[in-house]
């Protein structure tokens, strides 16, 4: 096994907005306790991720370390995924979750049968998504889909016996979208995952949970967080934002949360703002919460973040690009390691990695 490191993997394409060192922080420097817990990880081997509620704390902490490892580090002289195919099957349009997944197998070796266009398959003849599962059987040893139906996830395991990670179904979840959010905000506050530190963070969600997979995501693994957080705002122009279910995982995890739509009256107190506006309608696409617009003149609290999962439309505006409260493209841009770590992890590969990725047993 060749254990030489070189430059790291993010240094290809990172372009840092000015001023944000705090924002793009060298990965390896920011945990007090830098060993990753080889057992903890091991429990994701073959495992399928549905929902954000299938990591556990301690899974995410270790999976957060793992990415940093590997945006810090160059291990793809190690191969960690020769021989593996993961197949990309995407019923729905995206820029950044296709191509951040095929991105991260392909610097890591693997091979990837890619499917951008659902309707590229006999789906478009009538075949049935439990039938395109039984053939991904034989073609791959991983699949990644994205469906514009909240159910296709649960139609294509019908036949699917290979591990499957949701991409994005319907108005359901988009999982991996969450831990890439949380390995932005972590790397920006390495205390939500330390123990002894204490933090007491205002979040705020521009957005409608109930409709916006990425937005229930995100708040189902904040969740976990939960002793990080002191509360939760959501801002919407809807009477109920939440819904029932959402609603009952806020309460049981014991934080308190408030629902407005006077955005100018929260928006100084919050510490991080998540924000959507693109929402699933079936087969289409329309915008909701979009009164709501962030741009340099908004009165965000200093040292606040935004995050969005983008695509945006003229809710984020550009002059915010270059300004600190920026931690959309760290989100954006270290998707690619949060989802390498997690494949590592799936295709039971994490025996590959060189010393200097400091695995502990
Ligand atoms: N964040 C996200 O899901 O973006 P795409 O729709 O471009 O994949």
């Amino acid at each position: 096994m060749n254990r030489k490191i070189g430059p790291n993997q993010s240094q290809r394409f990172t372009k840092p907005p000015e001023d944000s060192e705090q924002l793009n922080p060298e990965p390896l420097k920011l945990f007090k306790n830098k060993e990753i817990r080889e057992q903890v990880l091991l429990g994701l081997h073959q495992k399928s991720v549905l929902s954000a509620n299938d990591f556990s704390a301690e899974q995410i902490t270790e999976l957060v370390k793992f990415a940093a490892s590997l945006e810090s580090l160059e291990i793809s002289k190690a191969h960690p995924l020769d021989g593996k195919i993961a197949i990309t099957a995407f019923f729905e349009a995206s820029t950044r979750t296709r191509c951040s997944f095929e991105s991260a197998v392909l610097r890591l070796d693997g091979k990837i049968i890619s499917i951008p266009e659902g309707s590229t398959t006999g789906v478009k003849k009538g075949e049935s998504l439990e039938d395109v599962g039984e053939m991904f059987n034989a073609y791959g040893d991983l699949v990644i889909m994205r469906h514009t139906a909240t159910d296709a996830i649960a139609r294509i395991r019908q036949g699917l016996r290979l591990p499957i990670i949701n991409a994005g179904n319907g108005t359901g979840e988009h999982p991996t979208q969450a831990l890439a959010d949380w390995y932005a905000l972590i790397k920006w506050r390495p205390a939500l995952i330390d123990p002894d530190a204490a933090l007491s963070l205002k979040l705020g969600i521009l957005g409608t949970p109930g409709s916006m997979r990425a937005v229930k995501s995100f708040l189902l693994m904040a969740l976990k967080f939960r002793d990080k957080i002191d509360s939760v705002t959501f801002i919407s122009e809807m009477a109920d934002p939440l819904g029932d279910e959402i609603k009952e995982a806020i309460r049981s995890a014991g934080i308190d949360y408030t629902v407005s739509n006077d955005m100018g009256k929260h928006l100084p107190e919050l510490d991080v703002i998540y924000m959507n506006s693109i929402v699933c309608v079936g087969e289409n696409y329309t915008a909701m919460d979009s009164s709501y617009k962030l741009n340099k003149d908004s009165p965000l609290k200093e040292g606040a973040v935004i995050l969005h999962p983008l695509a945006r439309l003229d809710e984020l505006d550009r002059s915010l690009d270059d300004s600190p409260h920026n931690l959309y493209f760290s989100q954006a841009h270290g998707a690619v390691f949060i989802r390498q770590a997690l494949l590592i992890c799936i295709l039971g590969r994490l025996n590959t990695m060189p010393r200097e990725v400091p695995l502990v047993p």
